[in-house]
């Protein structure tokens, strides 16, 4: 056993978090993970408004202690992509501009940090060259930005893993929010071509692996009988999922049969990347407006005998890393380690 003390991955959470969405459940183990040193949450625009999201944030920090983390609120829109009636009718209540009335804990107290979650990511990227994860479970918009303002970003960032698309040539590739796309990357389809073709060191964990991770009754029981460290919060947790199993009118609202661990994903692979099984693709987004848009796809390059041209040209989008297979057990394990231990 090594007598070097345990170094924390250095982490950013940026997230359309709610309450006890999977970004705030995400989010709660990123907090709770002695593997992570979380720097700062940066909230975007998404599931929800983004007061709302900032809200939601500084309330989880507080119910769990952890009041320095700081909360830097980002873009309350997406950069080209404008709301519509099937925007407004499907999840998302993205640059709807509400003030936040109420979240079920109550509101919070504490402030948010006032730089712009562009302005600290860049800030801590040029802190610890190298050494900073930035674990993208929402819309890349602040991402996008980040690296539009400081392209060096690129070259020293760690790593961005991120929760979002769709490669209709591996199993359940399909889209969530339209038949095509999926949520994150459909909100601003024009951020994450930005992102996926910036050739900075990128994780993407499509829907393919996330779908792996619809869990059941005999998992929720698990983790309604896990000790949790923070009761108040294990609670909450326990109630929102709750709603999934005995309600069944709500899984039918939400078109979802089991509750899944989507953006989990991603600090589960900051923790142990090995729970993947990972494949080196092209992976790129359509911009074009109407049914492909916010599309992804992937594909490995191919190459002509005679060497004269491959598919894709360079200069289209970079090879990134695609997860693409899982072990949802060993997630769970982390997962609950995380919450108990
Ligand atoms: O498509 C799945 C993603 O959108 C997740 O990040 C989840 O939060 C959902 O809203
Ligand atoms: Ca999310």
């Amino acid at each position: 056993m090594s007598d070097l003390p345990h170094q924390s991955r250095k982490v950013i959470m940026d997230c359309d978090i709610g309450w006890m969405n999977d970004d705030c459940t995400a989010t709660m183990f990123a907090l709770l993970s002695p593997d992570l040193d979380l720097l700062g949450i940066t909230p975007v625009m998404g599931n929800f408004d983004l007061d709302h999201e900032v809200a939601c944030a500084l309330r989880l920090l507080e119910l769990l202690g952890r009041t320095e983390v700081p909360v830097c609120a980002g873009f309350d829109r997406p950069l080209i992509h404008e709301r519509s009636s099937y925007a407004d009718q499907v999840w998302g209540k993205w640059g709807t501009l509400q003030p936040v009335e109420s979240i079920p804990p109550g509101l919070p107290t504490l402030q948010r940090d006032p730089r712009h979650a562009v302005d600290f990511i860049i800030e801590c990227v040029q802190k610890y060259p190298n050494e900073v994860t930035i674990l993208a479970t929402g819309p890349l918009t602040n991402v996008a930005v980040a690296i539009r303002k400081y392209p060096q970003l690129v070259e020293q960032v760690g790593e961005i893993i991120i929760m979002g698309g769709n490669i209709p040539g591996l199993p359940r590739g399909h889209g969530n929010i339209t038949p095509m796309a999926e949520f994150n990357i459909w909100v601003d389809p024009e951020a994450a071509r930005i992102v996926l073709r910036s050739g900075a060191p990128i994780t993407l964990l499509p829907l393919n692996v996330c779908r792996l991770t619809h869990f059941d009754r005999a998992y929720f029981d698990r983790l309604a009988s896990a000790e949790s460290k923070h009761p108040e919060v294990a609670r909450l947790f326990r109630d929102y999922l709750l709603i999934h199993f005995e309600n069944p009118e709500v899984d039918r609202k939400n078109a979802r049969l089991f509750y899944g661990l989507y953006d989990h994903c991603v600090v589960g692979c900051a923790i142990n990347p090995d729970l993947y099984t990972v494949t080196e693709m092209h992976v790129d987004v359509n911009i074009v407006q109407g049914a492909f848009y916010g599309a992804t796809h992937g594909y490995q390059r191919g190459t002509y005998s005679s060497g004269a041209y491959q598919f894709p040209l360079d200069d289209g989008c970079r090879p990134i890393k695609v997860a693409h297979e899982m072990d949802f057990e060993g997630l769970v394990d982390i997962y609950l380690r995380a919450l108990t231990e």
